[in-house]
């Protein structure tokens, strides 16, 4: 299917590596054995540098082009961790820790970086200087965030950083980008609501937090519906109402808990604001006291522009034109990878994993491996092209 692939002769490695991966899940910032089996085959692929504990358990190779990796640094990016899903695949190298699957791929997002590595660090037909970020903890523990925290950027002088997620539903062979935003921001919200318990014959009696926090989710639409920007994409969804003990008392207390997402900063400023005055306004219209605590989790992920349509012209040099999506619509799911791209120009590109793959965090979902040699030609391809040989 790619018109380019480099990798004949590594795929059918590279697909063993990815099942391991898949057969031994882990979550989070534990991702120790993942971690290990990352860093040993870097070592074994001869990598110039391994640096290991960036982010609790992230891990970085450099590898230096031609000239003794003199000129611009890059880096490439790949996530290790699982999630908390029962796994329901059937395949022979289906997960052994019940409980923990490989739902998003980044098994398969590993194993394609992993491959790169080897390719690059024995070919080394480039200039400059390659990072590989293997980051633990995306899916809600902000790894990448981690590993900024830890120097990962300024420590190995990254310039330019670039990531890649498959996508079910678009075929093998196929990428879709966007300049500007093409992820959503992802933040939690938790609104506590404090009353007056009392008898549930006597409600003049109390202060009930229910029908106030009833009130509080019927005024907080209100706002993506009245206070945002129409043409704007937002979500405000309250996903948890928890409140009372039994049928004849009113309680003392409700908790309500959700997301929100958007894809503008501003955006995601107006909607915490409103949120923040309407609660509490409500709150005490109801006679109640009601509090929100808002958590900024991840920021949107925005394409610089020029290096979204340099990934995009890598990609058609990949699979051709035809098959790259330039102005994909963008997504409300979140990504950690923005912090990176909020530190360092970059792009965050989505490859097509197959249109009968499950969705992803699914748990039929399985990474498909016909990705592995479109995805291992992809980081390859960008590499030679941002770093190009002048020894
Ligand atoms: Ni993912």
């Amino acid at each position: 299917m790619p018109i380019v692939n480099r990798f004949h002769d590594l795929t059918e490695e590279i697909t063993a590596w990815r099942r391991d991966l898949h057969e031994n899940p882990e979550l989070l910032y534990d991702t120790v054995r993942t971690s290990a089996v990352v860093a040993d085959k870097l070592r074994e692929f001869g990598l110039d540098e391994v640096a290991t504990g960036l982010g609790k358990t992230g891990v970085v190779g450099i590898i230096k082009g031609k000239g003794g990796g003199a000129g611009p640094v890059i880096a490439l990016r790949a996530d290790m961790d699982a999630l908390p899903i029962l796994e329901r695949t059937n395949k022979p190298y289906a997960s052994k820790t019940p409980g923990v699957m490989h739902a998003c791929g980044h098994d398969g997002h590993t194993a394609m970086l992993l491959g790169a590595a080897k390719y690059l660090a024995e070919t080394r037909n480039f200039g400059g200087t390659v990072a590989v970020i293997f980051q633990p903890a995306e899916e809600g523990g902000a790894g990448a965030k981690a590993m900024i925290d830890d120097g990962l950027l300024t420590r190995f002088g990254i310039e330019r950083v670039f990531g890649m997620h498959n996508m079910p539903g678009m075929p093998v062979g196929t990428f879709a980008i966007r300049p500007g935003p093409l992820m959503a921001s992802a933040d939690r919200l938790r609104i506590t609501i404090d009353g007056l318990s009392g008898h549930a014959a006597k409600p003049h009696l109390s202060r009930d937090p229910i029908v106030a926090g009833a009130a509080i989710i019927t005024a907080a639409q209100s706002i993506v519906a009245r206070n945002a920007d129409p043409l704007e994409a937002a979500v405000l969804s309250i996903t948890m109402f928890h409140a009372g003990t039994t049928d004849n008392v009113i309680p003392s207390s409700a908790e309500l808990r959700g997301t929100v997402r958007t894809l503008l900063p501003e955006m995601r400023d107006l909607i915490e604001a409103r949120l923040e005055a309407m609660v509490a306004q409500v709150g005490a219209a109801y006679g109640v006291e009601a509090r929100l605590d808002y958590s900024r989790d991840y920021p949107v992920t925005a394409n610089d522009a020029a290096e979204a349509s340099f990934a995009a012209d890598i990609a058609a040099k990949v699979v051709g034109e035809t098959n790259v999506d330039r102005n994909v619509v963008p997504t409300m799911g979140g990504e950690d990878f923005s912090f990176m791209l909020n530190e360092r120009p970059g792009a965050f590109i989505f490859a097509g994993v197959g249109e009968d793959v499950a969705n992803l965090h699914n748990d039929a979902y399985d990474f498909n491996d016909e990705l592995i040699p479109v995805g291992c030609s992809y980081w390859t391809t960008l590499v030679e092209t941002a770093l190009p040989r002048t020894a």
